[in-house]
């Protein structure tokens, strides 16, 4: 028998939608929807260890431990679905020190239960191959496939179908707002204000490819920002700073609250962080581990 690790560790990172498209909304409550999905360097940090029942922990933010449906985290829906379908698993505590803002749009929560997926599979010696694990995310949630690529994707279908997409390193600053969105309101809204449907991203999709921050500015877009806006006058206000700040473009991620803005390089993300009282972020950022 290989000796199994005393703890493994893993960067639960966060993302950015530098586009999101709905296309419309199903039967089953979700919406079909085309989203560049890209990890970015500020991240949360799970580690895992042995212990004689499955617990979760988080630093930072205690209020998180009744975020999931029925109460529960997502990283411990994560870690009774992989206990689920590994008959290696045993008991493991599982520590999250919290940087990512809560329901900001950053996918942090989704994050989370992927990098307990990935750290759980080690520690517990499981083997789960990535499709599998993919299919156990799917059931957590929409974005937490996305999340277990840790790569930059084109995310299709209600976010569960992805393909590797191409978007070179840019620098962005993040702005929180200090309060979350619901996903499900954000969706409903989008249905209550007549369902916009935003441009092809074909464009959009090739400037990220070249990495070319001037192309990719104008063509950012996001189809849940304007019913959100419209509900939540600050995250416009956030928007506006951050362009009237210099930024070459900006836009919110996901459903919002957090607003991301486009910089030139690295020292410009920095001013621009620094005169709108934000984070500089790069992203892609790899690793995740
Ligand atoms: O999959 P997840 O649990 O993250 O989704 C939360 C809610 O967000 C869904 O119940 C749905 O109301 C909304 N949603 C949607 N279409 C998607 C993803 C989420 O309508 N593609």
């Amino acid at each position: 028998m290989s000796a199994r690790p005393k703890a493994v560790r893993r960067e639960a990172r966060a993302k950015i939608n530098v586009f999101l498209r709905v296309l419309g909304a199903r039967e089953d409550g979700y919406h079909d929807l085309q989203s560049l999905v890209v990890p970015i360097s500020l991240a949360d940090l799970v580690t895992v260890e042995p212990a004689d029942a499955l617990r979760v922990e988080v630093e930072g933010a205690p209020e998180l431990a009744g975020e999931g449906p029925g109460g529960l985290n997502l990283a411990l829906v994560a870690a009774l679905a992989l206990a689920d379908a590994c008959p290696e698993a045993s008991g493991a505590l599982v520590r999250i020190e919290k940087r990512i803002p809560v329901a900001g749009g950053l996918g942090g929560g989704s994050a989370d239960a992927a990098a307990t997926l990935h750290a759980l599979n080690e520690l517990w010696g499981c083997h789960v191959d990535p499709l599998t694990l993919a299919g156990i995310g799917e059931h957590i949630g929409s974005d937490v496939p996305a999340m277990l690529a840790g790569e930059p994707v084109l995310m299709t279908g209600r976010g569960e179908r992805l393909v590797p997409a191409s978007c070179s390193e840019l620098h962005w600053v993040l702005v929180d707002l200090g309060f979350g969105v619901r996903s499900p309101e954000a969706y409903r809204w989008w249905d209550e204000d007549g369902g916009h449907t935003g441009p092809d991203p074909e464009p959009l999709l090739a400037a990220a490819a070249a990495g070319d921050a001037d192309a990719i500015a104008p063509l950012l877009f996001n189809d849940l920002e304007a019913p959100v806006v419209a509900r939540h006058p600050a995250i416009g206000e956030a928007r506006a700073r951050v362009l009237d700040g210099g930024a070459l473009g900006a836009v919110m991620s996901g459903s919002g609250s957090s607003v991301v803005g486009l910089a030139r390089d690295e020292t410009h993300a920095h001013a621009l962080a620094a005169a709108v009282g934000g984070i500089a972020v790069v992203g892609p950022a790899a690793g995740g581990r």
